[in-house]
């Protein structure tokens, strides 16, 4: 394990069927005043919204709603929701939704009591809360982000497109997070697959790094294996619960920073992605599939020896008879069949990306250099080139 550091996740997680029934004793811990924080519609389409609307009265809560937040979160809806938190001067944010929802949440858990622009201070200067946190917990009802036991939040701004996510530190991670596979029963397939391929890119971002023996890599193998055999049963059978959990359940563990330990990561395709985002506001998980194989192709030569472990220890090739890079390009090709199968967005074209918008989405990409190559701009613009 390379490095020094201190393992800590403050996020109570409460899991499975009956998990609902947690919330009644989390909400005891915070004073009565409770945002409810949720999307375009789906959980009242569920019944998820009358069911937590019941428990937040039965505790005596009052509630003061902050719907509408929509996929990919705004730097406008941001303010709207910090107004209503200070405005009413609220004790407890809670989201019920996806990743959106959750990073939504924490976005106004340290901007509604900063005194300056949000966006500018967090989001462009980078810099931490020195105000008051709002506490914040989750109901889960879409699975990839990780949002639901991590501190991060992904804001955008279209004015300026840019889209850009603040990982802040435990103090902003959920207090606690609920987690019934059965709400994610519901999902579109597009954002059931969607979030698959999340998954497995948060995973392969911290994989595709380093060079020693470190025991997070066999974890993220453990975890992708799981990964590629419940996402093709729950690609079979949508209702299918046992891969529909453990889909969940994977999910948190790919980004609540346990695999990270000891790795230097990579997260270019995630940089790439996002600015991708800002432009078309397209699907968070496909605008990750869309890019990865041309990313993946272009660094595999600076990291052969994890690319061939990826090939024989997650997909199962058989080394023998072949050079390592055949290995490697073997496994990439193994990944590339699991994401057609899965009916991923493999190109930015589907997703409305047009060639006059690349010197923009190469601006808006941030270069981080923990992975195995660090990319110039012509490199970023090829590899985007190689996605239409
Ligand atoms: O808004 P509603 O009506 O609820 O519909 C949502 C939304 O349209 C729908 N949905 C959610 N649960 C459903 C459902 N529809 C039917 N049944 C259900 N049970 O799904 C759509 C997408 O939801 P969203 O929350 O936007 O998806 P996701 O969880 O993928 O979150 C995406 C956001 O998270 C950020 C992304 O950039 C994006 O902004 N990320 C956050 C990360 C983190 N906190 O660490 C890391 C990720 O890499 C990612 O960047
Ligand atoms: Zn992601």
């Amino acid at each position: 394990m390379l490095g020094n550091f201190t393992y800590h996740n403050p996020t109570r997680l409460h899991f499975g069927p009956e998990s609902l029934n947690q919330l009644a004793g989390e909400l005891a811990n915070y004073g009565p005043r409770v945002q409810l924080i949720y999307g375009g519609g789906s959980i009242k389409k569920s019944g998820l919204y009358e069911q937590v609307i019941a428990i937040l009265k039965e505790a005596g809560k009052e509630i003061f709603e902050d719907p509408g937040v929509m996929p990919n979160p705004t730097v406008e809806k941001l303010y709207e929701g910090c107004r209503i938190a200070k405005e009413n001067n609220v004790d407890l944010l809670l989201a019920v939704g996806g990743g959106s929802c959750c990073d939504y949440a924490k976005g106004v858990a340290v901007s509604a009591w900063c005194d300056e622009d949000p966006w500018k201070k967090y989001y462009l200067r980078m810099e931490e809360p020195d105000n008051r946190i709002l506490p914040v917990g989750c109901v889960l009802t879409m699975v990839g982000t990780g949002s639901e036991m991590n501190g991060g939040s992904v804001i955008t701004n279209h004015q300026e497109k840019l889209k850009i996510g603040h990982v802040f530190g435990p103090e902003v991670y959920p207090k606690f997070s609920i987690l019934n596979p059965n709400y994610t029963l519901t999902l579109p397939k597009y954002q059931m697959v969607a979030g698959i391929y999340d998954i497995m890119n948060h995973i392969t971002e911290q994989y595709f790094s380093d060079t020693d023996d470190c025991t997070s890599d066999y974890l993220m193998e453990g975890l992708m294996r799981s990964l590629i055999h419940s996402s093709r049963a729950a690609v079979q059978d949508s209702q299918n619960y046992e891969a529909r959990s453990n889909i969940m359940w994977i999910a948190t563990w790919a980004l609540n920073t346990l695999v990270a330990q000891g790795k230097t990561t990579d997260w270019m395709v995630h940089m790439i992605g996002q600015s991708v985002g800002a432009y078309t506001d397209a699907t968070h998980g496909m605008t990750l599939s869309a890019v990865s194989l041309p990313y993946y192709r272009h660094i595999l030569p600076y990291g052969v020896h994890q690319f061939k472990k990826f090939a024989v220890n997650v997909w199962g090739i058989n080394p023998a008879g072949k050079s390592d890079e055949e290995t490697a390009q073997a496994g990439l090709d193994a990944m590339e069949a699991w994401m057609k199968e899965l009916g991923l967005a493999l190109t930015l074209t589907e997703l409305g990306v047009t060639e006059d918008m690349l010197p923009g989405i190469v601006q808006g990409t941030f270069v981080m250099k923990g992975g195995y190559h660090v990319l110039d701009q012509q490199e970023i613009l090829d590899i985007l080139k190689a996605s239409l």
